[in-house]
């Protein structure tokens, strides 16, 4: 059988293309190439270039493979972007999720696996590590447009013969230990990936978005994990629907946070190299803290981290811009 990959030439999506085929699965990716690179597609992967919402493409992609699974990465992810343009983002994220779903339903494929988001909590109660039962209050239309996707999943697989597993990812960095792919998104605004390209000169300097948060440095928290161990946390997602496990939401992050400040020095650190820090207002959409309690993908998916160590997440990233800078695709 095949796993079909939404959204595999993307970030995470193309290390999880990698991953699929380490571990021997035939991959099959359909992307129409907003934002991600038919070269980081791992060239044992068939590839589809189109829209996930494109009816009459997906009913062709289902006929010519045998695909007892779908991995949902494509959409769009920028939390103040969604801010800026909400209606984006319920069609990417929400409307078109509906249309996959429904081609899913329709072509009887059994099992689904969808990169949901932290930012289905908003800002917890406590600054204790969030419970999958938390609260779901987000604070974005890019939350919202992704909760929305869970309760569609939650009310399909009631009516139908379909399992889904819910990631909800907290911030995902670094690249393939291997090289073989990484974050190439131009225009990216995540932390790391920022940073990465302030060390490599790629911009001048970069901002810190508030500094007047309630935490112990005035900067706001993060659980960033490695994309490979999230990759995997989707191949055991697979493993336990495949051996019959039923539908299941787990957090993807390692437990512990860190702050924007912290962050930056553990970068500065790692690159050995120093570049200027704006001090700029908060960014609209932004949560204060958020940290996960992963005892359910570790218990229930049987997920162990293998790089929960931030100079290494850093290490990875920092390798795979000078990569990228090398080879002239910035
Ligand atoms: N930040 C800066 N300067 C920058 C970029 C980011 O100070 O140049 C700050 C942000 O304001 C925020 C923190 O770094 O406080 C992390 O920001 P990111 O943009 O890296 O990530 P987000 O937390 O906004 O969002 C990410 C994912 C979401 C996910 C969320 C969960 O994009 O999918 O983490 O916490 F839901």
């Amino acid at each position: 059988m095949a796993v079909l990959v939404t959204g595999g030439a993307g970030y995470i999506g193309s290390h999880m293309v990698w991953a699929l085929c380490d571990a021997g699965e035939e991959v099959v990716v359909i992307d129409r190439l907003s934002t991600g690179f038919r070269w980081a597609v791992a060239p044992e992967a068939r590839f589809y270039e189109g829209d996930i919402a494109d009816r009459e493409l997906l009913q062709r992609i289902f006929a010519e493979n045998r695909i007892d699974a779908i991995i949902h990465f494509a959409g769009s992810i920028i939390v103040p972007e969604s801010v800026a343009d909400p209606l984006s983002y319920y069609e990417n994220n929400t409307a078109k999720s509906r249309a996959l779903i429904a081609a899913a339903v329709e072509a009887k494929v059994p099992h689904f696996v969808f990169s949901s988001t932290a930012a289905v909590y908003g800002t917890p109660d406590t600054a204790d590590p969030v419970e999958e039962t938390a609260p779901l209050r987000p604070e974005s239309p890019y939350g919202a447009s992704k909760l929305m996707t869970e309760i569609m999943l939650r009310d399909t697989a009631l009516a139908h013969d379909f399992t889904y597993t819910a990631l909800r990812y907290f911030n995902v960095a670094g690249a393939d230990p291997r090289g073989r792919t990484g974050q190439s998104t131009k225009g990216a605004t995540h932390l790391i990936k920022v940073a990465a390209e302030a060390v490599l000169g790629k911009r001048q300097g970069m901002d810190v978005f508030g500094t007047d948060y309630p935490t112990p440095d005035g900067t706001c928290i993060r659980d960033y994990i490695h994309v490979s161990d999230l990759a995997n946390a989707h191949l055991k997602a697979l493993e336990r629907m495949r051996a019959g496990g039923g539908s299941i939401v787990a957090n993807c992050g390692y437990g512990r946070g860190f702050s924007v400040l912290e962050v930056l020095n553990r970068v500065k650190e790692v690159a050995g190299v120093d570049f200027p820090v704006r001090i700029s207002g908060r960014r609209p959409g932004d949560a204060v803290s958020i940290v996960a309690n992963p005892a359910v993908a570790m218990q229930e998916l049987n997920w162990q981290p293998k790089h929960d160590d931030l100079a290494f997440i850093v290490r990875t990233a920092l390798d795979w811009e000078d990569h990228l800078a090398r080879r002239n695709q910035i």
